[in-house]
């Protein structure tokens, strides 16, 4: 899961650049790991700066200097399988046809026959490991099948339309094409959320922006704001003017609009509007249906004396915990301080991580804990291992019996459509009934939101349809085991590699082949601004 952000300035002397910054500090939290702008200015040519690490820290004062522009691209990129690199920062870039950068949010799943397509009969080289670098070219190919010197809407359009048609999976995507305009377009079962919106200048004109999440739009004056429809595009031009506005298309049938389950539950941030649906409202609901199940059951629906205090894990929970509570006419505490200033550790070679993540993230207060029947809300449960070592240190802090509610239902299947969870069988609710669940993460009991709650809570007149492949197995594009297998083995490679480069590798687990293909950490595109003048 990535965010995503694309702006055009009507008045062409403005710089884009701020502006797409700022909106970037909005989408951070859906994705930690890259951060990439480009922009395009007058000249037609494109300036970049992009890299491995947090939007602050990849975009400096001097380098943000050099990207001149009134129109631009933004991407923040979350770990998936395949992509870790520096090379596979984005937006990503091909020269032919016309000049294109890319920024993608999501996953495509028939990247093999994709990856086959492209060397075999397209002859495109691709560098990486990431499916967006595959999407940009299909794009690419498409485009250049018009044959023009110069393309127009309609052929831009209609490279949308047989791009959609040869990739399957879940995409949501900004896109700059040199000198001509940006584009955005939302795959057919819009999975992954894309909104537009215009802001209207005090001499009239109008700004365009496109986003991940409502709250860029309205924390930047884009207060006419909505979502791209599954299997809708828009091209913006690159001097939108009141003859020469965006023209939105259609470019293929929509199909059964389902939206991931997993933006309400954990992703996108609170004050977002996804899809008509506001993220807080669902979440408030989420504890209230939590609540229902839980007081269900107790002997005669009561809860007293069985829970004295309701506590979050921060931070996603906050807002269901606090409605259980409410709901469940328990105290609400906060029992866990989150240590805000975190960041990563330094590791030697051969020197084994001290203290668990969860450790030096959060820290309990005995006060809080110490004699009580506590119930710990998370937003899930993925691996088990978070939940196993919050519950142990509910415990070392004195509580007396340790219970924890999931505002999701148990994650028993891979995650396909972008959000990088574990292999089916590294999930602790694979093949574990709830009892189970609760013996191997030490807890006394858990309560599981049921499924059919869930998506009460985020259904609209829109849709009340959603994507919940990772609680059912069922996924949306289709059966998708291929994939799942690519999935787990590009999971595996990467983690050899990473023991590697740890040096905590046991020798006889490495595949030769691994240390030989490994990842370019530098990108071959184009400069990154800034480069020459640290
Ligand atoms: C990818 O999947 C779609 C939908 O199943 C299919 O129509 C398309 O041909 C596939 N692409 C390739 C290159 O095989
Ligand atoms: C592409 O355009 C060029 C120049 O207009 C023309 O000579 C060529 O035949 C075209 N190729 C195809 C495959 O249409």
């Amino acid at each position: 899961m990535c965010g995503i952000l694309a702006v055009v300035l009507a008045n062409q002397k403005n710089n884009v650049a701020p502006e797409l910054f700022e909106g970037a500090m909005f989408l951070q939290h859906r994705g930690q790991d890259a951060a990439g702008i480009v922009t395009c200015g007058a000249r037609g040519r494109f300036y970049q700066c992009k890299g491995n690490g947090m939007a602050r820290d990849v975009f400096t004062q001097s380098r943000m200097m050099n990207l001149v522009g009134n129109m631009g691209i933004t991407h923040l990129r979350y770990p998936t399988a395949g992509s870790s690199a520096g090379s596979e920062a984005q937006p990503f870039y091909v020269n032919s046809p016309y000049g294109i950068v890319m920024s993608h949010n999501g996953n495509l799943v028939n990247s093999s026959e994709l990856r086959k397509y492209l060397d075999e009969t397209v002859h495109r080289h691709i560098n990486t490991d990431s499916d967006s670098e595959l999407l940009l070219n299909i794009f690419a190919s498409e485009l250049d099948k018009s044959n023009k010197s110069r393309v127009n809407n309609q052929d831009l359009f209609a490279a949308l339309t047989s791009t959609m048609s040869t990739i399957r999976g879940a995409y949501s995507c900004v896109a700059m094409l040199a000198g001509y305009g940006v584009i955005g377009f939302r795959d057919p079962n819009g999975i992954r959320p894309l909104l537009f919106g215009e802001r209207t200048n005090e001499d009239g004109s109008v700004d365009y922006m496109l986003a991940s999440e409502s709250v860029v739009l309205k924390a930047h004056g884009y207060n006419v704001f909505r979502d791209i429809n599954p299997g809708e595009a828009v091209i913006i031009p690159k001097a939108p003017d009141a003859n020469n506005k965006p023209e939105f298309r259609q470019v293929v049938e929509p199909k059964v609009f389902s939206p991931d389950i997993f933006e309400y539950v954990y992703f996108a941030r609170p004050d977002s509007v996804l899809d008509g649906v506001s993220v807080y409202r669902s979440r408030i609901e989420m504890g209230n249906r939590l609540a229902t199940k839980i007081r269900k059951s107790f002997p005669n629906h009561d809860v007293l004396g069985e829970i004295d205090v309701v506590i979050p894990v921060p931070d996603t929970s906050r807002t269901s915990a606090l409605q259980c509570a409410v709901s469940l006419n328990v105290p609400y505490r906060e029992g866990f301080v989150k240590n805000r200033y975190i960041g990563r550790t330094f590791i030697m070679p051969n020197q084994q991580e001290r203290r668990s993540s969860v450790r030096r993230k959060l820290n309990a207060m005995e006060s809080e804990f110490k004699g009580r029947n506590v119930l710990l809300v998370d937003d899930s449960i993925v691996r088990g291992t978070t939940s196993k070592e919050i519950v142990q240190m509910a415990r070392e802090a004195g509580a007396k019996t340790v219970m924890i509610a999931s505002c999701a239902p148990p994650i028993r299947f891979n995650h396909i459509y972008g959000i990088d969870l574990a292999d089916t069988k590294a999930l602790v609710g694979f093949d574990r009934t709830e009892d189970e669940i609760a013996e191997v993460i030490g807890a006394d009991k858990v309560f599981y939101q049921d499924l059919q709650d869930l998506i009460d809570c985020c259904s609209s007149e829109k849709t009340s349809t959603f994507e919940v492949g990772v609680f059912t197995g069922q996924y949306i594009t289709g059966p998708e085991d291929n994939y799942i297998q690519e999935l787990e083995k590009i999971r595996a490679q990467n983690q050899r590699l990473k023991e590697v480069k740890k040096g905590l590798s046991v020798d006889a687990c490495i595949d030769a082949s691994d240390l030989v293909d490994v990842k370019a950490e530098v990108d071959i595109s184009i400069h990154n601004a800034g480069d020459h003048h640290p």
